[in-house]
């Protein structure tokens, strides 16, 4: 008798675990897809984990849900992320063959819109919590395929510090690993937030556009050596190679994302630019800073934030700058978000 009750609580146990994972910056950009389906990229990639930028989420799988239920903070999900995590979810269930339905609740502690990506963090986070609850034992590199599923930028969470991302040729050969600890190299992230306006070409449909841009397979060709120099300079700690080299695979980023023509609502344009003037302002400045002896580079993803990257020491100096820059002209609300290297996704207690 004793031991039926025990055995029917253990099959109407939720089964929960709480994961945490940090947002990653990237210095060579995943920019187009060799399989969407997958999100397989055409090249490798580089990134940094954002010690500041986390997501925590709580999956519970729950046998009585007849739904997955998403909260975002304290407010139900968007249809549109909702859709997404269930999607996810289910890629998890596969794995364990188990159809429960779930609770997933999700916080981020850095604002939404900043120019920090939620989905790679969140999707990362989600794979970690959602694999545990159910009792999979994924190692890094089975998690890190798992989360580029959700998000490609995603599987770049997983491991700590900083990461390279191999673009591989099928989907158990595309997964991050560790470079370097995040103890490694003392370079900081100041993200300088221009607007908070949605973008109206999301990443995802970036990619898509991509291979459209003449340009795209120039960079594609002169990609393999480039990685190579900005991984090096991680590794030595060569900022001035580091900073250069990242700060030309940006722009390569955004000449790509210029000339990569759409049409929308009927009426056909050229480019996607994912800058505003205020964006091209602060790149400007960046460059002024340079010639006055101040050790600082820039990187932007699909958006106008600015990503400054300087040795940590230097950081203080840099937003001194920055302030002074925004103080030149009226209506520049410059907001600063500082991030150092961070860790790996990590199970933690709730
Ligand atoms: C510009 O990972 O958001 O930030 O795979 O469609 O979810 P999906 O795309 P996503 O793309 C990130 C693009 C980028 C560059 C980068 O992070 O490498």
């Amino acid at each position: 008798m004793y031991g039926r009750a025990l055995h029917q609580k253990a099959i109407v146990m939720p089964q929960t675990a709480t994961a945490r994972a940090h947002a990653n910056l990237a210095f060579v950009k995943y920019w187009g897809k060799a399989d969407a389906s997958i999100n397989l990229p055409l090249n490798n990639s580089i990134s940094m984990n954002l010690n500041q930028a986390t997501t925590i989420t709580t999956v519970t799988f729950d046998d009585r849900l007849t739904a997955d239920q998403v909260v975002v903070g304290d407010a139900p999900a968007s249809a549109a992320f909702a859709t997404r995590v269930s999607k996810h979810l289910d890629r998890v269930r596969d794995l364990a063959g188990n159809r429960s339905h779930a609770h997933v609740h999700t916080v981020n502690t850095f604002p939404a819109g900043a120019g920090i990506a939620s989905s790679a963090s969140g999707l990362a986070a989600l794979s970690l919590a959602a694999s545990a609850a159910l009792g999979l034992k994924l190692d890094e590199r089975e998690l890190s395929i798992l989360a580029r599923r959700g998000s490609g930028s995603a599987c770049r969470s997983i491991p700590a510090g900083f990461v390279e991302w191999y673009a591989g040729q099928a989907n158990d050969d595309s997964y991050a690993s560790s470079i370097a600890a995040p103890e490694h190299w003392a370079i900081c992230d100041l993200a300088v937030i221009i607007s908070r306006a949605a973008k109206k070409i999301p990443s995802s449909e970036g990619h898509e556009l991509a291979r459209g841009s003449i340009f795209s397979q120039v960079r594609l060709d002169q990609l393999p050596a480039r990685t190579e120099v900005i991984r090096r300079a991680i590794l030595e700690r060569d900022f001035a190679t580091f900073g250069r080299e990242t700060e030309a695979e940006a722009l390569a980023m955004h000449a790509i994302a210029m000339t990569s023509a759409y049409t929308a609502g009927n009426a056909w344009h050229s480019g996607v630019y994912y800058w505003l003037p205020e964006t091209l302002e602060l790149l400007i400045a960046v460059q002024e800073w340079r010639e006055q002896g101040l050790p600082v580079y820039f990187t932007l993803d699909a958006g106008p934030t600015v990503h400054l990257l300087c040795p940590a020491e230097a950081a203080d100096q840099v937003l001194a700058a920055v302030h002074a820059t925004a103080a030149e002209r009226p209506g520049r609300a410059w907001e600063v978000l500082r991030n150092d290297p961070g860790g790996p996704a990590v199970l933690i207690e709730p």
